[in-house]
């Protein structure tokens, strides 16, 4: 089975199986990296790790252009109906969720969600990481997180490929990134939510090096745009 991940810059991934597609987090509308326009990104299943903008971003656009599945942790899959979504999934932590091609599983992230509007901030709830199966891969998506010790129990999952956010100051930096992805113990590692805006500039290449020296994990960063064949 072939799988193909792109990224379209910060959190914004889509996987590609077969007849089958997957978002996670597409915040493509204001995302000053995005290789691509919202209105030319389809997918029948939309998965989202948190309700902050830069990750709920063009999903409910999208959702309803494709009649799309959402997936989400309760309140935001909540909100994501109320906005005329009409197959929005709520999960929380430890719940697996099938949807076309795959499925996934909620696990925690240390972190916040609320999502702004001109009229204040909705959408309350807790974050998740998201551990994909899909076209035969484990693909953890970590989410905008901190590092945390039970990432451990998700190396159980035997991961195929990690997305870490590595970005810092609203998430982990590449130096607990490094302590993750030895924990986590997945052959491949997909740096993500860096370098979209100032407070996250990060050396992509120094983390490689870093990553590279210290573990057995192999480090693939993707510019925005680029995909990689898992
Ligand atoms: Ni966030
Ligand atoms: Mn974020």
């Amino acid at each position: 089975m072939s799988l193909t991940l792109t990224y379209f810059g910060h959190a914004a991934f889509r996987l590609e199986s077969g007849k089958n597609a997957v978002l996670i987090d597409p915040f493509i509308t204001g995302n000053p990296v995005a290789s691509v326009s919202a209105d030319e990104v389809n997918a029948e299943t939309i998965i989202l790790t948190h309700a902050h903008n830069d990750h709920v971003g063009d999903t409910v656009e999208i959702a309803k252009r494709n009649n799309a599945t959402v997936i989400a942790t309760a309140e935001l899959a909540g909100w994501i109906g109320s906005q005329g979504v009409e197959n929005a999934i709520g999960a929380n932590h430890g719940g697996t969720v099938k949807f076309a091609g795959g499925s996934t599983k909620f696990v925690p992230a240390w972190h916040t969600s609320s999502y702004t509007t001109p009229d204040g901030a909705v959408a309350p709830g807790v974050p998740a990481g998201h551990v994909v199966r899909f076209g035969g891969k484990t693909i953890y998506f970590a989410g905008d997180t901190s590092l945390f010790l039970d990432m451990q129990l998700i190396a159980d999952e035997e991961l195929d490929v990690a997305v870490l956010p590595i970005g810092d100051h609203f998430t982990m930096g590449p130096r607990d990134a490094l302590r993750a992805v030895e924990m986590l113990r997945a052959p491949m590692v997909i740096p993500s939510h860096y370098n979209t805006f100032p407070p996250i500039e990060q050396d992509v290449e120094k983390f490689r090096v870093d990553v590279e020296r210290a573990s057995a994990s192999r480090v693939i960063p993707l510019a925005p745009g680029e995909s990689a064949a898992l």
